[in-house]
């Protein structure tokens, strides 16, 4: 694993950034694997700058997100589908039908599991942005989850609904189950850029980076990618 210590968050932003810009310039049709949450924002800000200032473009490259919540719409606008819309596609010329999200929607959940896990060989994603959980989770894998996992249904932790209330009125209202990809598919991408940033983080970075590789740390699983590079601000790396 690649540490790059990062001095705060716009920092890691567009460091991580610079990597994703050089690796769309060398490779237009670019399979990409995205994430949701508040720490790939300010990366997405500086891929739709570079695309604003015409210097990568979104024409031809196809995406895969990580995961979608189970039991809100893909019209509600804390959907990852809105989400994701809203933080970067919107705002970037990539072409509608090389967007691939868990769909929610699916009239057969199973049957949509299987397709997405069919596109995703067909497409194998060149580079994966990760964020992680103060649980050590990556995607949507909670602790416990096995490791040879291809994309599933997930109960959420009650940690991770908690984290994620504050997009929600209420803790009631976040939803309980996940599509999520598994670690199998993680594990596929070619390369791994994952990003950390505030202190809540400074643990699992640590045993992400230097403990023993157990599913009851989905993240520690990386130390056997050959090729990850992980963009910590100071205060997630500050136990490292
Ligand atoms: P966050 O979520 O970016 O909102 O902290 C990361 C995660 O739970 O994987």
């Amino acid at each position: 694993m690649k540490i790059i210590k990062c001095d705060h968050y716009d920092d890691m932003s567009k460091k991580a950034a610079q990597v994703i810009i050089s690796d769309m310039k060398e490779k237009k049709d670019i399979v990409l694997g995205l994430a949701t949450g508040s720490t790939p924002i300010g990366l997405y800000k500086e891929l739709i700058k570079a695309n604003q200032e015409k210097q990568i473009s979104f024409k031809d490259v196809m995406t895969f997100n990580l995961d979608e919540y189970i039991g809100i719409s893909q019209k509600h606008p804390e959907s990852y589908y809105q989400f994701m819309m809203r933080h970067l596609f919107n705002h970037v010329d990539i072409d509608q039908k090389n967007i691939n999200l868990p769909n929610n929607d699916a009239s057969s959940i199973d049957k949509h599991i299987k397709a997405y896990n069919d596109k995703m060989k067909k497409h194998p994603i060149d580079v994966q942005v990760l964020g992680i959980g103060a649980n050590g989770h990556i995607g949507f894998n909670e602790p416990g989850t096995p490791f040879d996992n291809e994309t599933f249904i997930v109960d959420l932790d009650e940690d991770t609904r908690i984290a994620n209330q504050r997009f929600f009125d209420s803790l009631d209202e976040v939803p309980k189950k996940a599509i999520t990809m598994g670690i199998k598919n993680i594990m596929r991408s070619k390369k791994i850029i994952l990003l950390a940033s505030g202190i809540h983080k400074a643990e699992a970075i640590k045993k992400m980076i230097e403990g023993p590789i157990t599913t009851e740390h989905p993240a520690s699983i990386l130390q056997l990618h050959p090729n990850v590079e992980v963009f910590v601000d100071e205060e997630a790396g500050s136990m490292i």
